[in-house]
C-alpha cells in the first residue's frame, strides 16, 4: 500500500514542481519582455557593458574615460567587476538605482579558490579526486562571497592543460576530459548551490571558451591550432558538463582557434554553445578580448570588432568599450540588427531576474551577514580537510613517512618553511589582509610540541647565492630528520606567468643535494602551481610530497600528512615531465606506428635519444602510507560482448594490505584496440575514491555504458565501432593492476 501511494504521489509532486518552475520561468520571461519593451537602444547597449572597479586590473583599464558612477546612473553599465565588500557594492548599486529603469548591477569577481578563506589552488583540489570535497569548497567560497556583495564569480576555469609551462595550469583541473568534467559539475553545483537566486549562491562562469589551455608553446594568450576532433574530444567536455549542470554564464577566451579569435567565433558561441547545447545564459568576453581582435588582425578597428563579437554571440563586453562606443552606430548603419542586441540583453536580464536582483537589488549587500559569514571555524576546518586531500605523496621509500611525534630534533630547511601569504597562491583575494594563515613551521609546532625544530632558510627561491648553505647543513646535522620546503614563488604561475624553464628555481636543488650529502633522512615538500621538473630530487630523495599551494590552512594540512594524522590520498591530475623537452606529454596519447617497446628502446622508434619516454610521474599517480591489492576482476553478465545499449559491469576486489587506514582512488581506463580514426592508448572513464581500514576488503563495481565507448569520427559524429576493448583497472595510469578484454558487436 505504502509503495503504491509513493508511486502515485511522487510523479504528482514532480509534476507540481515542474509546473511551478515552468510558471516561474514564464513569468521571468514575461518580465524580461516587458522591461525590454521599455528600454531605449542606449539602455540596451548599457546592459552589455561591463567595467572594472578601481583595482586588481589584469589588463588595460579604461579608468580615464568618464566617471563610472555617472555612467551607471545613465544606465550605461550592466555589470562591474572587482568591487568587493558590502560598502563598496552599495555605492555602485545606489548609482544603478538612480538610473531611469533602475536595472540592478551584477557584481563579478574572480572567486577562484575561496573568498576570505583561501582553499588550495584548483589544480591542487583536482588532485583530491574528491567531488564532494570540491563541491563543498565552492559552496563555502560562494557563501562568503555572496555575503560580501558578490553575485557572480568568474569560475570555474575548465581549460584542459597538457602543458605545464602555461602559467594558468594552476587554475584548472589538469589534463583529462573525464576528470575535468566531473570537477566542472562539482564546482558549478558548489557555486550555485540550490540555484542562483538562493541568497548564498553566486552565479558561476565556465571559462575560457574555448581551448585557451592549448596555447602554442604554453605561452599565455598565444594562438591555438588543433583539429576539431581534438577540440570536441579533449577540450569541450568539461564545458558541456558545466552547461548541463546549469552554469549561469560562459566567458570566452583570448586565443584564436585555428585563426578565428574565440570572441568572434560563431562556431563556438552560436553553433555549439547556444545552438547544439541550447545554453540559455549569457557569454561575457574576457578582459578586453573584443578590442584585442584588432591585434589579432581579425578586425580593423573597435567598430568592426564590436560587430564581429556581437554577431558571433559575445553578449557582454568586459572592459574594452567596443560595445558602448560602437553598437548604436552599427545598428544605425544596419550592420547589426537590433534583434541581436535584444537577444544578448534578454539573456543578461534573465539572469538578473533569476538572481532575484529586481526584487531586491541589495540582496547580497547585507553588512550583518558579511560580519558573520566570513572565516567561520567550521569552514576553516573544511579548508584544512581540502588541503590534506590535495597533497600527493609522490615517493616514500622505506616508509620514511609518516614521522613520529617523538622525534627529538627536526630540521626545517628551505625558503618556504615560513611562507604564509605565499601559501595562498595566485588568484587569491586579499579580503582579510592575509590574517590567520598557517605556515608549515607553525603547523609542525602545533603537532609536535615536544620536538625541537631548527630552522634554516638555506637559500632564496630564486637567485644564485649559496650563503645560507652552511647554516642549513649545520642544522641538518643536528637533526634526526630533515624536512625541506622548496618550490616556486606563488606568482610564477597564474595569468601571464608562463615559463620556459619549470625546474625548481634558483639554487634549491643544489641545496637539496647538499643536505642529502649529510646522510640524514630527508623529506622534500614541493610547493608550486604547476608540475615542476626535479629529476635529481625524484631519483635521490626518499620521500617527496607535492603540496602545491594549499591555502589558509596549508601548514596544518602539511603537518597532518607528515605526521600521519592524515594518510595522503591525492593523485596527480596532470603528468609530470622529466624535462621540458618532453612537453606536451600526457597519458592519453595515440600509439604511433613505431611505439617504443621500453623506456630505453631507441631502435627507429618514437623516442628521444637523450631522454626516456616515460614521465617523471604519470597521470593518476599518488601513494599512501598503506598499500592496496587489487584482485578478482570480473566482467559482469556480458562476459564476451556488449550488445546494443546494454551497459557492462566491471567489478573487482580492493584490499588494504598495510597498517594504516587509507583512501584509494581506483581508476578505470579503456582502450579501443582497433578503430578508425585511432584511439588513445588509455582513456580514463570512471573512478571511485574508497576508504579502507587495515585488512578491509571491498568489492568495487563500475558500469560502462555504450556511450563511454563512443568517440568522434572524422565527420565529428559520435560513433562506436565494433571490436576489442581492453578494460584496465589501476592505481595510476602507469600502474594498471587488472585487465580484461571484451568484444563489442553491433
Ligand atoms: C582573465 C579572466 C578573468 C578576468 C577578470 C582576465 O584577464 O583571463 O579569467 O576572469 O581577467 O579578472
Amino acid at each position: 500500500m505504502k509503495i503504491s501511494l509513493k508511486l502515485i504521489c511522487l510523479p504528482l509532486a514532480l509534476c507540481v514542481i515542474a509546473t511551478h518552475l515552468f510558471a516561474q520561468q514564464q513569468t521571468i520571461d514575461q518580465k524580461v519582455e516587458a522591461l525590454l519593451a521599455k528600454m531605449t537602444l542606449d539602455e540596451k547597449i548599457g546592459q552589455l557593458n561591463q567595467y572594472n572597479g578601481d583595482w586588481e586590473a589584469t589588463g588595460p583599464v579604461t579608468r580615464d574615460v568618464g566617471n563610472k558612477l555617472d555612467e551607471i546612473k545613465q544606465g550605461r553599465v550592466g555589470a562591474v567587476l572587482n568591487i568587493m565588500g558590502t560598502d563598496h557594492c552599495r555605492t555602485f548599486q545606489d548609482a544603478a538605482m538612480k538610473s531611469r529603469l533602475k536595472i540592478p548591477l551584477l557584481f563579478g569577481q574572480d572567486v577562484i579558490h575561496g573568498y576570505s578563506i583561501t582553499f588550495p589552488i584548483p589544480l591542487a583540489e583536482a588532485a583530491s579526486w574528491d567531488m564532494a570535497a570540491i563541491e563543498k569548497a565552492e559552496r563555502i567560497a560562494a557563501t562568503e562571497a555572496s555575503a560580501s556583495g558578490i553575485n557572480w564569480t568568474f569560475a570555474p576555469m575548465l581549460d584542459i592543460a597538457r602543458d605545464p609551462r602555461w602559467g594558468r595550469v594552476m587554475e584548472g583541473a589538469g589534463e583529462d576530459p573525464y576528470l575535468g568534467s566531473q570537477i566542472a559539475t562539482a564546482r558549478v553545483k558548489g557555486f550555485q548551490g540550490n540555484g542562483i537566486g538562493s541568497p548564498d549562491a553566486v552565479m558561476a562562469t565556465a571559462k575560457h571558451f574555448a581551448a585557451y589551455g592549448a596555447a602554442i608553446g604554453g605561452r599565455d594568450y598565444n594562438s591555438v591550432d588543433m583539429s576539431l576532433r581534438t577540440l570536441w574530444e579533449i577540450y569541450l567536455p568539461p564545458f558541456k558538463a558545466a552547461a548541463d549542470a546549469g552554469v549561469g554564464t560562459f566567458m570566452n577566451s583570448f586565443n584564436d582557434l585555428n585563426g578565428t579569435p574565440a570572441t568572434g567565433n560563431s562556431y563556438l558561441q552560436r553553433d555549439i554553445l547556444k545552438g547544439a547545447w541550447k545554453f540559455k545564459g549569457f557569454v561575457v568576453s574576457d578582459w578586453g578580448s573584443i578590442g584585442e581582435m584588432i591585434n589579432h588582425g581579425y578586425a580593423k578597428d573597435n567598430y568592426e570588432a564590436a560587430q564581429e563579437a556581437i554577431t558571433a554571440g559575445s553578449d557582454m563586453d568586459m572592459e574594452s568599450r567596443s560595445y558602448i562606443n560602437n553598437l548604436a552606430k552599427l545598428v544605425a548603419d544596419k550592420k547589426v540588427p537590433v534583434t541581436l542586441i535584444d537577444d544578448a540583453v534578454r539573456r543578461i536580464l534573465r539572469k538578473k531576474f533569476e538572481l532575484g536582483l529586481f526584487d531586491d537589488p541589495y540582496k547580497f549587500i547585507n553588512p550583518e551577514r558579511e560580519k558573520t559569514a566570513l572565516n567561520r571555524p567550521e569552514n576553516l576546518e573544511a579548508a584544512r580537510d581540502m588541503a590534506r586531500k590535495s597533497m600527493v605523496l609522490l615517493k616514500n621509500d622505506n616508509n620514511l613517512l609518516p614521522l613520529s611525534k617523538n622525534l627529538k630534533t627536526v630540521a626545517l630547511i628551505g625558503p618556504l618553511v615560513k611562507a604564509e601569504k605565499e601559501l595562498k597562491g595566485f588568484w587569491s583575494l586579499d579580503v582579510d589582509q592575509n590574517k590567520g594563515i598557517v605556515s608549515l613551521m607553525e603547523g609542525m609546532k602545533n603537532h609536535a610540541p615536544d620536538t625541537k625544530f631548527i630552522y634554516a632558510e638555506g637559500c632564496k627561491i630564486t637567485g644564485t647565492s649559496h650563503d645560507g648553505f652552511a647554516d642549513a647543513i649545520a642544522a641538518a646535522k643536528k637533526a634526526n630528520v630533515v624536512i625541506m620546503a622548496m618550490g616556486e614563488a606563488p606568482d610564477m604561475t597564474g595569468e601571464a606567468k608562463s615559463r620556459s624553464n619549470i625546474h625548481i628555481p634558483g639554487e634549491q636543488e643544489e641545496l637539496i643535494k647538499a643536505i642529502k650529502a649529510t646522510g640524514k633522512p630527508v623529506v622534500v615538500l614541493l610547493m608550486a602551481g604547476r608540475p615542476m621538473v626535479f629529476s635529481w630530487t625524484a631519483e635521490n630523495i626518499p620521500s617527496i610530497v607535492y603540496a602545491w599551494w594549499l591555502g589558509t590552512q596549508g601548514g596544518n594540512a602539511m603537518a597532518d600528512a607528515l605526521y600521519g594524522d592524515y594518510n595522503p590520498s591525492g593523485k596527480l591530475p596532470i603528468t609530470f615531465p622529466r624535462s621540458e623537452g618532453q612537453i606536451p606529454i600526457y597519458y592519453n596519447h595515440y600509439n604511433t606506428g613505431r611505439p617504443a617497446k621500453s623506456d630505453t628502446d631507441l631502435f627507429y622508434v618514437s623516442a628521444y635519444n637523450d631522454l626516456r619516454n616515460s614521465p617523471q610521474y604519470a597521470f593518476g599517480h599518488g601513494l599512501s602510507y598503506t598499500t592496496f591489492e587489487y584482485q578478482n576482476m570480473e566482467l559482469g553478465k556480458f562476459k564476451s560482448s556488449v550488445k546494443g545499449l546494454k551497459p557492462i559491469q566491471v567489478s573487482f576486489m580492493v584490499k588494504n594490505t598495510g597498517k594504516f587506514a587509507g583512501e584509494e582512488v581506483v581508476q578505470l581506463y579503456i582502450r579501443d584496440m582497433v578503430s578508425q580514426p585511432v584511439r588513445p592508448v588509455k582513456e580514463l572513464k570512471d573512478f571511485k575514491k574508497i576508504l579502507l581500514q587495515p585488512g578491509e576488503i571491498r568489492r568495487v563495481t563500475f558500469t560502462i555504458k555504450r556511450d563511454e565507448l563512443a568517440f568522434y569520427n572524422d565527420r565529428l559524429e559520435r560513433v562506436t565501432q565494433p571490436g576489442t576493448f581492453q578494460i584496465m583497472i589501476g592505481s595510476a595510469s602507469d600502474d594498471i593492476r587488472l585487465q580484461k578484454s571484451f568484444e563489442l558487436t553491433n
